[in-house]
């Protein structure tokens, strides 16, 4: 008798699994909220997959580490990094210091020169011919005719930042993506 467990002790014990169990749940949940998305779009139906991201590349050609670059980048930067299909695409930092979900293709919809972003305009300037973009890459004033291209930017659970092709809505005009 005076060896045996306490009865109090086993629910106790019981308890304590299942928390933690609980809190095992909690933690993978985020990372399976991302691999739904991240496989309904990078798979095409029908092509057996071969899909993925494209890790954003920095100047010297490293994956870019999002907790990293924020380090580095303060609110309302805006980076060049290797994107898609090797296409110059800014990274941007939002105002409230976290990456936005989504890139901005550099390459002007006029002729193809990179587009720089000029901070104190406010807005992406074309030195070839003179065509603006706003912050978020909507054209606003010509002769480039169309807004520049997005890309989706995830974070994979790795850390790593991810371009995934933008196949939804231009957010910003409403259409379709002319580039897809
Ligand atoms: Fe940009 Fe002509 S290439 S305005």
């Amino acid at each position: 008798q005076a060896t045996s467990i306490p009865a109090d002790r086993v629910p106790d014990m019981e308890k304590r699994k299942l928390l933690n169990l609980l809190l095992l749940g909690a933690l993978s949940l985020p990372t399976g909220y991302m691999l739904v998305p991240y496989a309904t779009f990078f798979v095409p139906p029908g092509t057996g997959g071969g899909g993925g991201g494209t890790p954003a590349k920095d100047a010297l050609g490293n994956d870019v580490v999002a907790e990293e670059w924020l380090k580095t980048h303060g609110p309302g930067d805006r980076t060049l990094t290797q994107g898609l299909k090797g296409d110059p695409t800014y990274l941007v930092v939002e105002n409230d210091k976290t990456l936005a979900t989504y890139g901005i293709n550099a390459v002007c919809t006029h002729l193809g020169c990179v587009v720089p972003w000029n901070k104190a305009e406010n807005k992406f300037l074309c030195p070839c011919h003179g065509s603006q973009y706003n912050a978020q890459g909507r054209v606003v004033r010509g002769p480039a005719p169309l807004s520049l291209a997005l890309a989706h930017a995830d974070i994979d659970d790795t850390g790593k930042v991810l371009f995934v092709p933008w196949v939804e809505t231009d957010f910003r005009t409403g259409d379709a993506p002319w580039w897809s």
